[in-house]
């Protein structure tokens, strides 16, 4: 009892380790501030060398690499990959090489879509990479094969979000151009297969109307995280202590204060990490 005790308290002091492109992310965390008050968040958003989702494979795979070891080097206990394009192309890789626990959004994602599809017809919008990667189809099909899954990439959205246009004219044209060979198919459940989506909630939710589910993998990624800090005995679960720690890889901010204001969070002071 003493020891498992002190492995709490240990576990307590060390934070959970998450990482995006960028300050997308900030989505899964403040879901995990939401769901798990007691826990320390270390937040790396790459803000040097965002967006991810055009890149390659090899790069999208050592940036990853780069952030997680700085995560490492801050205790970290688990990892969370926030970002959507980074879990769909160097989740694996992380998972066979690094020693703590690797938790992406695209299963988590994948479970939710699922669990909701009831004509078995699900849509997943996502970047350029994490579309053209299929990661979100090979999830749901190893837990359904019979799910058919029309995936659509959405370059245009993210800047649209980061211009702070989530309540815009011009945001519903590009959402309805995206959305509508989809909607056409018959999906009944659409997956926000990228870290920003969730900031454009309303303004997807008006445009597929009350018959289609809307997923967010955030929610699903904090559930699993919950999960697997408990089953390692590792979770801080009886404290409210816990806090967010953000920090960038660039200290250009604009799109910072648009995620505060939508998420409502207070990240508090931004550290400058340097990257590459
Ligand atoms: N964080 C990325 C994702 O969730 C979106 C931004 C980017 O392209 O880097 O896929």
């Amino acid at each position: 009892m003493v020891e498992k005790a002190e492995i709490r308290r240990s576990s307590c002091a060390l934070p959970i380790g998450v990482f995006d492109s960028g300050i997308g992310g900030l989505t899964v965390a403040a879901a995990l501030r939401g769901l798990l008050p007691g826990e320390q968040i270390y937040y790396i958003g790459d803000t040097a060398r965002v967006p991810y989702g055009g890149k390659s494979a090899v790069t999208i795979e050592r940036y990853s690499f780069e952030i997680s070891r700085m995560l490492l080097e801050e205790g970290a206990k688990l990892i969370v990959v926030a970002c959507n394009t980074a879990s769909a192309l160097a989740v694996s890789r992380l998972r066979e090489t690094l020693d703590v626990p690797v938790i992406g959004v695209i299963e988590p994602g994948a479970a939710a879509a699922v669990a909701a599809t009831k004509t078995q017809r699900v849509g997943v919008m996502g970047t350029r990479a994490t579309v053209q990667s299929r990661a979100y189809e090979r999830a749901i099909h190893a837990l359904r094969p019979e799910v058919s899954v029309e995936a659509q990439a959405c370059p245009l959205l993210v800047p649209l979000i980061e211009e702070g246009w989530l309540d815009d004219g011009v945001t519903a044209q590009v959402i309805a151009r995206y959305l509508d060979p989809m909607l056409e198919k018959g999906i009944d459940t659409l997956v926000l297969g990228c870290t920003h989506y969730p900031l454009l909630y309303k303004a997807l939710e008006k445009h597929v109307g009350p018959f289609v589910r809307l997923v967010d993998s955030a929610r699903n990624c904090a559930l699993e995280v919950q999960s697997v800090l408990e089953a390692r005995g590792l979770s801080c679960a009886d404290g409210q202590n816990g806090g967010l720690q953000v920090a960038l890889t660039d200290p250009s901010t604009s799109f910072l204060k648009v995620a505060e204001q939508s998420l409502g969070l207070d990240v508090g002071e931004v550290r400058l990490r340097s990257v590459g």
